[in-house]
């Protein structure tokens, strides 16, 4: 497959570079600082940021999927994925690409938290998605809600708290909410099961949001 990456740069992006190289995918990857990626010789690149129409059109080029580990640098307010996505999925529409794996994360939607203890949902709603990941998990309600609306084969792979430890192989998915005290998951093991969902026959999750953890 030759695949469309955003976000390659990132940490998980990175991971989601090298998986793909390993399993024989051609990449192109839209970078904004070229220089310091590891994998620029490997793969075809795109020079530009997600925000430029013409830049995120010539990383589709060519493209039978599109990947994307996109995401704001900080915790403040960068829109990074409010902006981006939209325009991602534009140009995707224009170019007929349909599928589109992208990493989310668990606070995208209300039902996220469904399945923890009373007191351990209490305190994630209302004071960590209410003061230190207010603007992250609002970026993530604007991409599952574009996504949703997007009409493309779409999946949102939305994990808890991203560690960056090996991966381990074994974690759990579920379609309805966060497993039970699932705190966390490894960029690794996020990576694997996005290059999962890529695979012939992987069709569970398209149209889709898909909670992970360990
Ligand atoms: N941290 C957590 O515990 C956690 C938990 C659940 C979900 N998430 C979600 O995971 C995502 C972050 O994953 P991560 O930690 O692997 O990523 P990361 O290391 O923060 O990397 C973010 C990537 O997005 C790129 N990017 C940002 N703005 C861009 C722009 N305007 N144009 C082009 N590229 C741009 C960055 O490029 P540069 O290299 O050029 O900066 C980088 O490649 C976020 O969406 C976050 O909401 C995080």
């Amino acid at each position: 497959m030759h695949l469309a990456l955003f976000g390659a740069s990132g940490r998980t992006g990175l991971l989601l570079t090298e998986r793909a190289l390993a399993e024989g995918h051609t990449v192109t990857a839209l970078l904004r600082h070229p220089e310091t990626y590891p994998y620029a010789a490997r793969v075809r690149v795109v020079r530009g940021d997600a925000f430029t129409p013409a830049a995120i059109a010539e990383t589709l080029v060519g493209a039978d999927a599109v990947l994307s580990g996109l995401g704001a640098r900080s915790l403040g307010k960068e829109d990074v994925l409010e902006r981006a996505v939209p325009l991602i999925i534009t140009a995707m529409q224009q170019a007929k690409v349909r599928r589109i794996v992208v990493l989310g994360s668990g606070g995208a939607l209300d039902s996220g938290l469904d399945k923890q203890p009373a007191v351990a949902r209490w305190l994630v709603e209302h004071v960590v998605y209410e003061t230190l990941l207010k603007w992250p998990v609002a970026s993530q309600r604007a991409q599952y809600a574009a996504l949703a609306g997007s009409g493309l084969d779409w999946t949102m792979v939305m994990p808890p708290m991203l560690t960056n430890g090996p991966a381990r192989g074994r974690y759990r998915v579920d379609g309805e909410a966060l497993p039970r005290s699932g705190a966390s998951i490894s960029r690794a093991d996020v990576a694997d099961f996005m290059m999962a969902q890529l695979q012939p026959g992987a069709r569970q999750w398209i149209g889709k949001g898909v909670y992970v953890s360990n």
